[in-house]
């Protein structure tokens, strides 16, 4: 493989099932009026033009999304939210690094290209939600961007298969959101486990109350655990993307969380 792939956040089934789901429920929607007399018609008639509606607008919404995060479209968000990332990884020689949920190597790549002296871990549970994603498909794209610092391992977010204080730096990106518990601070915290003193940590994710509780308290308690510069960071305002790019696709509150163990 000559180019990097590093494949999209709305994965293609999202858009076929659109297509799928809009052509049946037009089809079905003339079969009724057609076909049918009286209420039977009038109710499935309105059914089936508001499922046909509702598939559309699925459909296009998917489209645009899939447009947006494309590595090879005009937008190109995915890279620009990963490269601002990666900016904020300064590594000296012989460091390490650990990108969490690094899907298809992106982030892990972009850290291990912009510090080459140092090496980065890139690890993911690679499981159904994202069949595109897969440890070969990291190791391919690491080939093709002749980043030779950078290796890929299986491992868990909520039980990272990693050592206490084991990493210069760690950074993850729109992780944490996908993962079904009601205590997104305990995985913040297993995450800053691995950690060492004196080391930085870059995660960017939708950190709305909803997903993630206080964060004001919990920025409070990392202070109190001595950590410093903790700050989130807004990053629909421009920074990453504008406030009505994060409202479309459904980012709002993206932000990252920033600090120094
Ligand atoms: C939206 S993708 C982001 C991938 C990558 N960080 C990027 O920026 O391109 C979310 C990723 O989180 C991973 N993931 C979800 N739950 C996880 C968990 N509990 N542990 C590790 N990775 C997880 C998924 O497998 C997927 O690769």
């Amino acid at each position: 493989m000559n180019q990097p792939d590093y494949k999209n956040w709305i994965p293609k089934w999202m858009i076929c099932s659109g297509a799928v789901g809009t052509a049946v429920s037009v089809i079905l929607l003339l079969i009724f009026i057609i076909t049918l007399r009286g209420t039977a018609r009038a109710v499935l008639s309105i059914v089936f033009a508001l499922a046909s509606v509702l598939m559309c607008v699925y459909l296009v919404w998917s489209v645009i999304a899939y447009n947006a995060f494309s590595y090879t479209g005009r937008r190109r968000l995915s890279k620009d939210i990963i490269e601002s990332t990666a900016g904020f990884v300064k590594l000296e020689s012989g460091q390490t690094a650990l990108d969490i949920g690094c899907g298809s190597g992106a982030l892990a790549i972009a850290v291990a290209k912009r510090n080459p002296s140092a090496k980065v871990i890139g690890c993911d549970r690679w499981g159904k939600e994202y069949a595109e994603f897969s440890m070969k498909l990291c190791a391919d794209n690491a080939k093709a961007e002749k980043a030779e610092n950078v290796v890929f391992q299986k491992g868990d977010a909520t039980a990272l298969p990693f050592a206490d204080e084991q990493f210069d730096a760690v950074v993850s990106n729109y992780v944490y959101h996908n993962i079904p518990t009601k205590d997104r601070q305990a995985v913040l915290l297993e995450t800053l486990r691995t950690l060492k003193k004196g080391g930085t940590f870059a995660i960017h994710d939708i950190f709305s109350r909803q997903k993630y509780g206080d964060m004001d308290s919990f920025i409070r308690k990392l202070y109190d655990m001595g950590y410093e510069k903790v700050e989130l960071i807004n990053t629909t305002n421009g920074r990453f993307m504008s406030a009505k790019e994060s409202k479309l696709l459904f980012l709002r509150e993206s932000k990252l969380l920033v600090g120094k163990k």
